[in-house]
C-alpha cells in the first residue's frame, strides 16, 4: 500500500483526522501526508482540509485500483490492477502485460476505450460509465479446455447481476442478456502452442451507467444498458468486485461440470430456435445442450445433431 492509499484508509470512516495523527500513524513526514492528499485530490477524491485536519467528503465514481483490490478479498484475481481513464483496448493492454510476464490475476480497467474490440473482429463501443476490464489468466490448460473458462466468466456476470435483482440470462457462447437484449459481452483471447495455453485474457464489456443512445444506432435494437433497465445507475465498483469474486470461485474450483451446470441454469439459449453463423456455414435449428467442453449441441432443421464449437448465435422467434 502506498502512502496515498494508507492516508485514504485512515480517512475512510468519514471522521476528521489531523495531519499530525496521520503522519505519526504512518511514520511519514507532514509534507508526505500533504503530498498524498494532493495526489488523492488529483485522482478525484474530495478531501476537505482545515486547521483541525482532513475529512473525506466524496469518493470518485471510478474503478480505481485501490477501491477494487481493497474490496475484493480474492486470492488471485484483481490483486494487481492497472487503471486508465482512456485506453485503446483493455484486452490489448492485458495481452501486452501478459507478454511481459505479469502474473495471473492482473486486471486492466479503463473508464473509456477508444478501440474496444468485440468478438469476430467487430468493434465494441465503450463510452464512459461502462465496466471495461480484462483479466490475465495462466490456466495451464489445453486450448480445447479453455471455452469453459469463458462460460464461467458469463456465469459470474449473470449471477452478479441477479444478486442486484436484474433478470440476466446467458446466450451461447458468451453474451449476457436482460429482456433478450445484450448487456454484456466477453472476449477471450489466448496465446500458447497446440498443447498448452501460455496465457489467456478475458475481457468483460458491461454496458452499465450510460443510456443506450450513446451506442451506435445500428446496434441499439439488440442491446441495453443496466442504467436503462434499472432506471438508475448501478454501483459499478461493487458489481465489478462481485463478478471477480464469483469468477475466482469458479476458476479455482477447476470443475468444468459444475461450471456448465451453473451456465445451463442461467441460459436462455437452451430449448430455443437458433441460427448459428460460422465462417463456413449457417445452421438453423433448436439448441439442445452444452457439451462437456462448452460446445453447443443443436438439432438442425435438417434433422442432424450437430456440435458447434464457436460462431455467432442468434435466438429466433418461435414460429
Ligand atoms: C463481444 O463481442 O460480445 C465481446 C465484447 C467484449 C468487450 C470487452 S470491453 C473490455 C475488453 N476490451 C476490449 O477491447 N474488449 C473487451
Amino acid at each position: 500500500m502506498n502512502t496515498a492509499e494508507a492516508v485514504l484508509c485512515m480517512l475512510r470512516d468519514g471522521k476528521r483526522v489531523s495531519g499530525e495523527a496521520i503522519a505519526t500513524k504512518l511514520k511519514v513526514s507532514r509534507t508526505a501526508v500533504w503530498k498524498a492528499i494532493g495526489r488523492l485530490r488529483k485522482t478525484g477524491y474530495t478531501i476537505e482540509g482545515d486547521a483541525k485536519g482532513y475529512i473525506l467528503r466524496e469518493v470518485p465514481d471510478l474503478l480505481l485500483p485501490f477501491e477494487i483490490s481493497n474490496a475484493l478479498l480474492t486470492k488471485v484475481l484483481g490483486k494487481d490492477v492497472e487503471h486508465h481513464m482512456t485506453i485503446g483496448s483493455t484486452n490489448e493492454r492485458a495481452r501486452e502485460l501478459a507478454e511481459e510476464g505479469r502474473p495471473e490475476g492482473t486486471l486492466v480497467i479503463s473508464e473509456v476505450q477508444e478501440g474496444g474490440k468485440g468478438r469476430l473482429g467487430r468493434s465494441w463501443a465503450s463510452p464512459e460509465g461502462g465496466i471495461w476490464m480484462s483479466l490475465i489468466l495462466r490456466p495451464g490448460l489445453h486450448p480445447n479446455e479453455t471455452a469453459v473458462l469463458t462460460l464461467a466468466a458469463g456465469v459470474a456476470v449473470a449471477e452478479a447481476l441477479r444478486q442486484q435483482g436484474l433478470e440476466a440470462t446467458l446466450k451461447w457462447p458468451n453474451d449476457i442478456l436482460i429482456d433478450g437484449r445484450k448487456v454484456c459481452g466477453l472476449l477471450a483471447e489466448m496465446s500458447g502452442d497446440m498443447d498448452r495455453v501460455d496465457y489467456m485474457v478475458i475481457g468483460f464489456g458491461i454496458n452499465a451507467n450510460f443510456p443506450v443512445k450513446k451506442l451506435p444506432r445500428a446496434i441499439r435494437e439488440q442491446v441495453t444498458t443496466l442504467e436503462d433497465v434499472q432506471g438508475s445507475p448501478v454501483d459499478r465498483r461493487s458489481l465489478a468486485v462481485s463478478i471477480l469474486k464469483t469468477f475466482e470461485g469458479l476458476y479455482l474450483s477447476s470443475d468444468p461440470g459444475a461450471i456448465i451446470g451453473r451456465w445451463k441454469g442461467l441460459a436462455s439459449t437452451l430449448g430455443q430456435r437458433i441460427r448459428i453463423t460460422t465462417p463456413k456455414e449457417t445452421i438453423q435449428g433448436t439448441a439442445l445442450d452444452i457439451g462437456p467442453s462448452g460446445a453447443l449441441i443443436i438439432r438442425s432443421d435438417t434433422g442432424e445433431e450437430r456440435t458447434v464449437y464457436s460462431g455467432d448465435c442468434q435466438h429466433l422467434r418461435k414460429t
